[in-house]
């Protein structure tokens, strides 16, 4: 079996997710791990918890790559008690090398957004790119998309949730036709003006908030929100096809790793 190292997991991830496009809040890259470890099979996930971590090692995977960073906020102490410490203390007795690859895969111009833009039938794509400075090229912050046959907002919305496979969906608005569709994967709701900027009748995106979607009606845009995880797992085949293609390694896909709420 072939194997290579962290170091050059790191650099395939980079060639096509570079992690200059990460925002400056994220912490994206080795998350826990050694650059000169060498690997043979790799897990991707969209979170790291014990059950993706479980299955990861089950499946003997030496590297996971996670979509949300395990550590995000500094750390002062690791207690081994915590849902945190278990999964670090586990991470190390079992030598699995964790990566995240979050903000970089959302926006980078072959990431996320672009490939739930396809996903979603959209045609026509470009970027809603916030400006950046030190990027090699605009980043996809958002994307901006058009139907290729107008549908009221109501089938829109049913056909937003029968091509991402979600479990709900819920729109806001009246947009009787709806034909430019901006998206943003996971919480995006403060790009709502960016997308009215940039064309859109609709906005689709996960957690609005009350304000966000009460200002995006008043001025004309309606509004699609879908479950964050669902969203963002979705891509994760993606990103799992893009590690294989680039590392030349086994990659498993850990798909549904979350808990997804029961609506009654
Ligand atoms: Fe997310």
């Amino acid at each position: 079996m072939s194997s290579i190292t962290i170091g050059e997991v790191l650099k395939a991830i980079d060639s096509f997710s570079p992690f200059v496009y990460a925002y400056d809040w994220d912490n994206c890259g080795l998350i826990i791990g050694s650059p000169e470890q060498k690997v043979e099979k790799i897990a991707v996930s969209l979170d790291l918890n014990m059950k993706s971590l479980e299955i990861a090692v089950e499946k003997r995977c030496d590297c996971i790559v996670t979509h949300h960073p395990l550590l995000f906020n500094p750390i002062k102490q690791i207690d081994l008690s915590s849902h945190v410490g278990k999964i670090i203390d586990k991470v190390i007795k079992t030598g699995i090398n964790v990566i995240a690859a979050h903000t970089n895969w959302d926006v980078s111009p072959e990431g996320g957004n672009r490939f739930l833009a396809s996903k979603l039938g959209l045609a026509k794509v470009e970027p809603i790119s916030l400006a950046r400075h030190g990027l090699p090229a605009p980043s996809w912050d958002g994307v901006l998309g058009r139907l290729e046959v107008p549908l009221d907002l109501e089938a829109f919305a049913e056909d937003v949730k029968r091509k991402g496979k979600f479990s709900w969906v819920k729109y806001y608005g009246r947009t009787s036709k709806v034909t430019t569709v901006a998206l943003c994967e996971g919480s995006g709701g403060d790009l709502w003006k960016e997308a009215l900027k940039a064309g859109a009748c609709v906005f689709v995106t996960a957690e609005l908030k009350h304000h966000q979607v009460q200002e995006a009606l008043e001025a004309g845009l309606s509004l699609i929100e879908v479950s964050h995880a669902q969203m963002e797992d979705l891509t994760m085949e993606a990103l799992a096809e893009k590690i294989k293609g680039t590392t030349g390694l086994d990659v498993v896909l850990i798909s549904g790793s979350f808990e997804e709420c029961k609506l009654i």
